[in-house]
C-alpha cells in the first residue's frame, strides 16, 4: 500500500470508538520503532513531522525514510502528516513533497485570519488529494486557579468550531479542552473538558477531532532518565485513561511526542551509562529504537485503542 490520507482511517476510528496515534518522527530509528509497533499491533498510524523535524533531518530524508518503511510494511495504512504548519507556504512545500496530510496551525492568529489561511491551504491541498487539519482554541494546561470564565476564553468555543469547519472545509479540527504540549502540563489536577468535546461533536456529527499535547509523562521513564544522569523534574502529563475516554468519543487523532522522547532518552542514557567502554552509536540507538517501539505498542493498546483494526 502506498501512503494514504487520513479519511478512511478516521472514518473507521470514529465508528469503532477508537483513535489513531499520531507520533512525531525525526530520524530513522524513530520511524522504524513506530512502524514495527504498528505492524505488530495491526494498526494504522500517522507519522508526523514538525517544522523542527524538517529542519533537523531535511524534508526529503523524512519523506524517503517513510516511503521505505511503507514498502517494508505494506499492510499498514500510513499517513505522512505535517505537524503545526506555520504558513500556507510550509503546507504547500509538504504537499508538493509527498505528504498526504498537513496541519495549518492558525490557532494563535485572529479568528478571521485563521479562517482565511486555513481556507487557502484547504483549496490547494484538496486539489492535490491531501487532507487538512486545522486548529481552533488555545492549547494550554489547566491550572487550579483557572476560572470558568478563563476556560471559556482559551478553550475551543463549540459554536465557533462548527462555523470554522463550515467556512474552511478543513478535514479535521484540533481543539483545546485541557491538554498542552511538552512534559509540564498541569500544576494542579489533570482535567479534560469532556462536556465541551461532546458539545463540539453534537454540532459536528461524525467529524474527526484531534487532541494535541496528549503525552502522559509516565513516571517510570522520567525516573529512568534521572537515574542515568538526567534532570527531568516536576513533569506531569494527561492520565492515559482520560485520553482513552476521549478516544471513545469524537477524538480520532491523538498526538504523542514527549512520551516517545522520554522513552528513547531513558533507554539511550541507560545504554551509554551501563556500557561505558562502548562508543558504537548503533548500540545505544538500537536500545533507543526498541524503547520507541515498546512505547508505541503501549499507546496503541492502552490509549488510542487501535490494535487489530486493519
Ligand atoms: O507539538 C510539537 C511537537 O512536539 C514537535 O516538537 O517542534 O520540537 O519538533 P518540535
Ligand atoms: P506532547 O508534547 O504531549 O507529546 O504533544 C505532542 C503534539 O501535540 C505534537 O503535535
Ligand atoms: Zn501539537
Amino acid at each position: 500500500m502506498a501512503l494514504v490520507d487520513t479519511k478512511e482511517m478516521f472514518k473507521k476510528a470514529y465508528k469503532g470508538h477508537y483513535a489513531i496515534g499520531a507520533f512525531n518522527v525525526n530520524n530513522m530509528e524513530i520511524i522504524q520503532g513506530i512502524m514495527e509497533a504498528a505492524h505488530e499491533e495491526k494498526s494504522a498510524v500517522i507519522l508526523q513531522a514538525s517544522e523542527g523535524a524538517r529542519q533537523y533531518a531535511g524534508q526529503p530524508y523524512i519523506v524517503d525514510l517513510v516511503k521505505t518503511a511503507v514498502k517494508q510494511f505494506p499492510e499498514v495504512p500510513v499517513a505522512l502528516h505535517l505537524d503545526h504548519g506555520a504558513s500556507f507556504e510550509m503546507c504547500k512545500e509538504c504537499i508538493d513533497g509527498g505528504f498526504t496530510s498537513v496541519m495549518f496551525d492558525g490557532s494563535k492568529l485572529p479568528y478571521k485570519e485563521n479562517v482565511k489561511i486555513t481556507k487557502q491551504v484547504v483549496e490547494y491541498a484538496h486539489a492535490h488529494n491531501v487532507v487538512v487539519e486545522a486548529e481552533l482554541g488555545r492549547l494550554a494546561g489547566v491550572e487550579d486557579f483557572v476560572s470558568v470564565d478563563a476556560k471559556d476564553a482559551i478553550f475551543t468555543d463549540p459554536e465557533q468550531a462548527a462555523e470554522f469547519v463550515a467556512l474552511t472545509g478543513c478535514d479535521s479540527l484540533a481543539i483545546a479542552i485541557g491538554t498542552s504540549h511538552g512534559a509540564y502540563k498541569y500544576s494542579g489536577e489533570p482535567y479534560l473538558d469532556y462536556e465541551r468535546l461532546q458539545k463540539i461533536s453534537d454540532l459536528l456529527p461524525n467529524y474527526p477531532i484531534v487532541l494535541h499535547g496528549a503525552s502522559t509523562v509516565i513516571p517510570k521513564y522520567v525516573a529512568k532518565c534521572n537515574e542515568f544522569g538526567g534532570k527531568v523534574l516536576g513533569a506531569k502529563g494527561v492520565p492515559e485513561e482520560m485520553l482513552r475516554k476521549a478516544a471513545t468519543m469524537a477524538v480520532c487523532k491523538i498526538n504523542i511526542d514527549t512520551d516517545i522522547r522520554l522513552a528513547m532518552t531513558a533507554a539511550v542514557r541507560e545504554s551509554i551509562y551501563s556500557k561505558p567502554d562502548n562508543f558504537d552509536p548503533r548500540s545505544y540507538l538500537k536500545a533507543g529504537r526498541q524503547a520507541v517501539k515498546e512505547m508505541v505498542i503501549h499507546k496503541i493498546r492502552e490509549v488510542v485503542g487501535s490494535s487489530n483494526s486493519i
